[in-house]
């Protein structure tokens, strides 16, 4: 697909058929997730692969929506910031979570890119997510979104113009 196109096809799906995703189709969307940019390539992410089946319950704990458990997969993005950039020059902002967010969107775009659907999810129960994925106190879970096929068709997007959205030279 080309990118105009498949920025423009990528939606937020909400409904998953259970079919299976192909391990090379995994692999695909790992491999454009392990090729996103992040700030001083620290790369200061890992990614938890979950399949749902028999861990629904469990899963729904975090999110609970149907459709975060109906796919075979969800994907939790977990962010490092103890090795991430910091702007320690000026004002030591960490850039964890924009790296992270970074790696989340090759995923939803590759994904997208192969017929499969995703779903950002913050709305999510961190207490939750720790507990029950085992995560360390000094990792961040920052986005999860379920992977599989669609079961649904896309809706058309809904974005501001752009005169809403860009400034030209200053604020
Ligand atoms: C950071 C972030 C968090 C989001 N969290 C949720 C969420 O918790 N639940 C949900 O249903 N959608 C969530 N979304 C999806 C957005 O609602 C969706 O991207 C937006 O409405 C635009 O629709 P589109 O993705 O179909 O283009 C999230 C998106 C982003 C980028």
């Amino acid at each position: 697909m080309d990118f105009e196109k498949l920025v423009t096809h990528r939606y937020s799906t909400r409904s998953y058929k259970p079919d299976p995703v192909e391990e090379e189709k995994l692999n695909k969307i790992l491999e454009a997730a392990q090729m996103a940019p992040t700030a001083a390539n620290r790369q200061p992410f890992q990614l938890i692969i979950i399949h749902t089946e028999g861990r629904q319950e469990e899963l729904r704990r975090i999110y609970n929506k149907d459709w975060f458990v109906e796919g075979p997969l969800v994907i939790c993005a977990c962010s490092l910031p103890q090795k991430s950039w910091e702007r320690r020059k000026y004002d030591s902002k960490n850039y964890a979570i924009v790296d992270t967010s970074i790696v989340v969107d090759h995923i939803t775009l590759q994904a997208a890119d192969i017929g499969l659907g995703t779903c950002w999810v913050g709305d999510f129960n961190p207490d939750a997510a720790r507990k029950i994925l085992h995560i360390p106190d000094e990792v961040n879970p920052i986005a999860f979104t379920p992977l599989g096929y669609p079961n649904d068709t896309p809706r058309t997007k809904k974005r501001k113009p752009l005169e809403e959205l860009v400034r030209y030279e200053r604020w």
